[in-house]
């Protein structure tokens, strides 16, 4: 479930969606055609892009949430406010799975804003990552074995 607030969103994150549209720009996607773009607000203020890069051996292809959570963490910030997506197409487009299971990892509560083509002046979608991903799954120590001293063979 996402809700609508194109006309309500506020300043920090209407800057948050531009930035996404803009690393949509350089997208390398020649295969699919389809431009994404992403941009991470982290609790600094600090603001990482990312965008899909695509490759003839399809399975290797980034998706741009990852790509921006990559360059993030890569200089040596882990906690983010929110994640903004801006996707060609009319309507928002929402993260994938595999790019919803690498946001669980830094938070539930990161806010996740959607955008289409027309970005900060088209139709923009709000929710979070825990509604993205109802029931995530997190941390495999957090749960008790029947047979604690059974390890791997
Ligand atoms: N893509 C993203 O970058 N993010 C998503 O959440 C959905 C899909 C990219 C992957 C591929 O390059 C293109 O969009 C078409 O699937």
């Amino acid at each position: 479930m996402s809700d609508q607030v194109s006309e309500k969103l506020t300043g920090e994150f209407r800057t948050l969606v531009s930035s996404a549209c803009k690393a949509r720009l350089n997208s390398h996607s020649p295969y699919s055609g389809f431009r994404v773009g992403a941009a991470l607000l982290a609790v600094d203020g600090r603001v990482f892009v990312g965008t899909n890069v695509e490759n003839a051996s399809f399975s290797l292809s980034n998706c741009a949430e990852r790509t921006a959570i990559f360059a993030a963490v890569t200089a040596g910030v882990h906690d983010f406010q929110a994640i903004a997506v801006c996707a060609d197409g009319v309507n928002p487009t929402a993260p994938c799975g595999a790019c919803r299971q690498v946001l669980v990892e830094f938070g539930l509560d990161m806010v996740v804003l959607m955008a289409g083509q027309d970005g900060a002046d088209g139709p923009i979608s709000q929710t979070t990552v825990r509604q993205l991903v109802p029931d995530a799954f997190t941390d495999f120590r957090s749960h008790v074995r029947r047979d604690p001293e059974g390890g791997p063979r």
